[in-house]
């Protein structure tokens, strides 16, 4: 019996709880244990609700337990997450995380000491929700250099886009929307404004370069000021708006924006919609891929998670699967991009 403990309660943390149960028995196959949730750590009781004694408010009674051996992540935000995460890693607990901000702005330090811990920190989930692109972009695409990565990273701001374009409504009326199907963060100003896309698009850069990429160095603009007539100018165009991050190599090195585009028909992400996320990645030798799902949203993001917990139950202090130093390119200078 493999035994758990999640950070947080809230859309992500129960979503882990239900993949689990939804999918024990084959779960179990795979990670070639059972996975039992021993503790969820979250400020607030769920009366009635099916895991409330497992519910506890204080962090040292996971952190001191040496039965719990796996740590999931889903509180979001960098504090308490990053305080909490690098305990259970010092303690010899393998993390997953769903939590983008934290694993763009300490991912390398909590990396290196899941090394030298012989454990895992894994965050599938941090980027483009249930699609897998951390583990390709780490293991599968190893070979090659990567020289463009190109994405809509945001199912939010993709959400609202695509309502702004088919319903010609305007950007108040759909933001209200999109927080009332979860896809939002809490405070929307993340996904509005560029700044999730914008961490999302530096984890993936510093995986492909092997090393962290200052996320505030990323010029970033959301979709704010886009109004219902610009699409419609758009439309006129033959054209669509999309929120892009993308991340080119240069010969100076990366270079690195988030910015609304106005892509036309032959682009491949021009038909991506709805809460869609998709992710195109062109590697030298490769030629070009796309990935393509769910990238927000309980579910999606849980599958993620769950997946980074049957990885890490299978290599139970065997292997090290994430790494970012696994590309040895020349030191890359990040280059803030000029809008
Ligand atoms: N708010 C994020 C989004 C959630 O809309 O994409 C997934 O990171």
């Amino acid at each position: 019996m493999i035994k758990i403990a999640i950070l947080g309660y809230g859309t992500i943390g129960s979503g882990v709880v239900e993949v689990l149960h939804t999918n024990k028995e084959s779960i179990a196959k795979r990670a070639g244990d059972e996975i039992e949730v021993k503790y969820i750590l979250d400020l607030r009781d769920f009366p009635g609700d099916p895991m409330e004694e497992k519910v506890v408010h204080d962090y040292d009674i996971i952190a001191d337990d040496p039965e719990v051996q796996v740590v999931v992540e889903a509180m979001g935000g960098v504090e308490p997450a990053y305080t909490f995460v690098k305990r259970a890693l010092l303690a010899g607990k393998s993390v997953t995380t769903s939590n983008k901000a934290l694993v763009a702005k300490h991912g390398a330090e909590l990396i290196a000491i899941a090394r030298e811990q012989s454990i895992n920190f894994l965050f599938e989930a941090s980027v483009g929700g249930g699609i897998p692109i951390i583990r390709p972009l780490n293991s599968s695409l190893t070979a090659d250099e990567i020289e463009e990565i190109t994405g809509i990273l945001n199912g939010t701001t993709n959400y609202m886009l695509s309502k702004m374009s088919f319903e010609g409504l305007e950007f108040e009326d759909v933001l209200k929307d999109a927080q009332s199907r979860g896809y939002a963060e809490a405070d929307p100003t993340a996904d509005i404004e560029g700044y999730d896309a914008c961490r999302k698009i530096a984890i993936l850069t510093s995986l492909v370069c092997g090393q962290q990429v200052d996320f505030e160095e990323i010029y970033t603009e959301g979709i704010t000021k886009i109004t219902a007539t610009d699409i419609r100018y758009a439309k006129a165009m033959g054209r669509v708006i999309k929120l892009l991050a993308t991340s080119k190599k240069t010969s100076e090195g990366y270079c690195a924006m988030v910015v609304p585009f106005l892509l036309s028909g032959e682009h491949p992400l021009y038909n991506v919609n709805d809460v869609f996320n998709a992710i195109f990645v062109h590697g030298n030798v490769l030629g070009d891929a796309m990935f393509y799902g769910s990238g927000a949203g309980k579910l999606p993001t849980a599958s993620a998670v769950v997946a980074d917990i049957v990885d890490i139950a299978k290599h139970l202090h065997k292997n090290i699967l994430i790494s970012w130093s696994s590309r040895k390119m020349d030191l890359v200078e990040y280059k803030k991009a000029k809008s």
